[in-house]
């Protein structure tokens, strides 16, 4: 009855552990979470209330598919004053439901059955998926913990071929928290002109960054605006995951089939989170500072707690909330590693194979929770990896 379509996709790997952690929750078991992936902080105040008002306004119809052109502005600007990236909001620049519609939308509009699309493995789960929709291939291009996980350009360089269409970059990165600097992105840039790839940059954790790393757009470096598309979005900045309000900027013929295939699918992003978007993009940024803050003081606390166990290494993140580390001296199955400490220590993190075999050996525990439970779920890890017999 299916489409072969949708028969590609399989369900998320992650699932069963969530369902099992919900079960073990509804058994009165108290379950600590290291798997989420958004902030575990509340959505600004002046972003709520400037919904609020949108609201009381009856700013409550459709708007044009693209986004509001007042929204459409303010990304422009955001891109111009801090990615140095000139926009034209009138045809370049789309609102979409979350960053997730503006990546499924470029792949959409630029893959061909066949195509192959290259993807720095570990990868976000919902790349594959996305260029399998597409019916393109995904071609996978190894990063490794001893490089911190960066993507180098002569592994890109190895894997391109006839076919290469695209190649999905992620920096901050969902796992790994590699943060690509400006010569891994020229070096990266220059394949990709040689080649002729065309690049989707996905940079929602662009605030996320600890330390002396600095976020770099792809887009903004030599000729590179002609063959990038920038997806960002409010999700993780400004604590929004909800509000499923995210957009792309790009080439006009690229933006203009994107907001093509939104207007046919789903039509417009909210017509009042979009009013409440520009406030979150115009509005004052000390509570993403506040919120990093946050982060990195867990970051440090997490990372060195997980080192301290014998045989764990972790390299220390530069960016994201996700500490990616490698257990593989005990368990090189990291489903079966995940499953254990979950119904041993009653801490629920997502295992590395997740996010491809890559992944194998390791675990993501995303720090976007609280010091207390960061405290306590580190202890019982600890004390159940007492009990694992290393391998
Ligand atoms: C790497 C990456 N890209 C995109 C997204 C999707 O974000 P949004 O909520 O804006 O759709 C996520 C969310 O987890 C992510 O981790």
């Amino acid at each position: 009855m299916l489409s072969d379509r949708i028969n590609r996709v399989k369900p998320s790997a992650t699932l069963e552990i969530t369902a099992k952690a919900k079960a073990l929750r509804a058994q009165g078991r108290e379950i600590i979470n290291f798997g989420a992936g958004e902030p575990d902080f509340d959505t600004p105040e002046h972003i709520k209330e400037a919904l609020r008002k949108a609201l009381d306004e009856g700013f409550i119809y459709y708007t044009p598919a693209a986004g509001i052109p007042e929204l459409r502005e303010a990304v422009a600007e955001k891109l111009e004053r801090e990615n140095k990236i000139s926009y034209d909001p009138e045809g370049e620049v789309v609102i979409t439901p979350g960053a997730k519609m503006a990546l499924y939308a470029a792949i959409m509009a630029l893959v061909n059955p066949g195509d192959e699309v290259v993807i720095p493995s570990p990868w976000w789960v919902s790349y594959v998926p996305m260029v399998q929709l597409a019916d393109g291939k995904p071609v996978f291009v190894p990063t490794y913990e001893e490089d911190e996980f960066r993507l180098l350009s002569d592994a890109v360089a190895e894997k391109v071929t006839r076919k290469t269409k695209l190649l999905i970059l992620n920096s901050p990165n969902n796992p790994t928290g590699a943060v690509l600097s400006r010569e891994d992105l020229k070096g990266i840039a220059e394949v990709c002109e040689d080649h002729d790839i065309f690049i989707i940059s996905d940079e929602i954790y662009e605030y996320i960054i600890y330390d002396d790393a600095e976020h770099v757009s792809i887009a903004s470096l030599g000729n590179m605006k002609e063959r990038v598309v920038t997806v960002n979005g409010l999700s993780k900045a400004y604590s929004m995951t909800g509000w499923r309000v995210g957009y792309a900027a790009g080439p006009r013929e690229v933006i203009k089939a994107m907001t093509r295939l939104q207007a046919h699918s789903v039509s417009n992003v909210t017509s009042f989170v979009q009013k409440a978007a520009v406030a979150a993009l115009r509005g004052p940024s000390d509570e993403v500072e506040r919120m990093v803050k946050a982060f990195d003081e867990r970051r440090r606390y997490i990372v060195s707690e997980l080192r301290s166990i014998p045989g764990v290494s972790c390299v220390m993140p530069r960016g994201a909330f996700y500490a990616f580390a490698n257990f593989s001296a005990y368990e090189k199955d990291s489903f079966k590693l995940a499953n254990y400490l979950l119904e041993e220590a009653g801490v629920a993190v997502v295992p590395g194979a997740a996010f491809g075999e890559e992944g194998e050996g390791y675990i993501r525990l995303s720090y976007a929770t609280s010091m207390e439970n960061i405290k306590a779920g580190m202890e019982r890890i600890r004390e159940a990896m007492e009990r694992y017999p290393r391998a």
